[in-house]
């Protein structure tokens, strides 16, 4: 690490939820966690302290300081809960399942009727749970998987979950996100501005977004050196 570059805190959740039906099935997604981990892999290349909490998925976990295992989203967002303040940045690119079962059957469930119901319940945003019911001041990065009008879902996510970085992709396309080794993405900020990401390795694209987050960190930490050393003024 450079002599001028701050040693940062970065929480990342990566990898899909598993919601339960009975003892051996589940809801889940395609999400492969590849994009998540190539996140907390460019921190840690970058010599950040990072902490994954990551659903289930196939991949070796960097050496991050903390690896955190969950299943469900209710164990992803009680994971983040009990970590996300001690972090300059949050990147939240765990594809997280909107609904669970409302009840968990104990037993295997036997097919029987021709037809049968399952009832799903909303899960919690853990995303959209950061500011408000967290209570975390740091910089908020959310992720969005879009299949059309990318500019205009994404600033709605961005303004909607309180986000400083929204990183969106556009999932219509097979060569590039889920599963994939390649991604290509836009960023939107808070301040309106963009940032288009050509087509690159998930690891090169987690490189340039982590770039970007280590900027509004410093920005938002001289903002306010600048505001309290106006205060003591003030004071003075
Ligand atoms: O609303 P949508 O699911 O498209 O938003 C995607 C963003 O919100 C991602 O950053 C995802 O990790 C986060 N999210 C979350 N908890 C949920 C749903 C989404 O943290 N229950």
């Amino acid at each position: 690490m450079s002599e001028d570059r701050k040693r940062m805190r970065f929480l990342v959740t990566a990898g899909p939820t598993r919601e339960p039906i009975d003892p051996v099935r589940f809801l889940s997604n395609r999400s492969s966690g590849k994009m998540g981990y190539a996140l907390a892999l460019a921190a840690l290349n970058r010599g950040h302290e990072v902490v994954l909490i990551s659903g289930p998925v196939a991949l070796k976990s960097p050496a991050v300081a903390e690896s955190i295992s969950v299943e469900t989203a209710l164990e992803m967002f009680a994971a983040v809960e009990s970590r996300i303040q001690s972090a300059d940045a949050a990147i939240f690119c765990a594809a997280v399942a909107d609904y669970r079962p409302v009840s968990v059957a104990e037993e295997k469930i036997k097919k029987t009727a021709d037809h049968m119901q399952l009832e799903l319940t909303r899960n919690p945003d853990i995303l959209g749970s950061a500011r408000e019911q967290f209570g975390f001041r740091g910089i908020l990065v959310g992720f969005a998987a879009e299949t059309n009008d990318l500019e205009s879902h994404a600033r709605g996510k961005l303004r909607r979950k309180g986000c400083d970085l929204l990183v969106a992709n556009d999932v219509s396309r097979s060569d590039i996100g889920f599963g994939s080794e390649k991604n290509e993405v836009t960023l939107f900020f808070s301040d309106g501005d963009r940032l288009h990401l050509a087509c690159a390795s998930k690891q090169e694209i987690a490189e340039e977004v982590i770039r970007e987050i280590e900027k509004l960190i410093e920005d938002r930490k001289g903002a306010s050196e600048k505001a309290s050393s106006i205060e003591l003024n003030q004071a003075e």
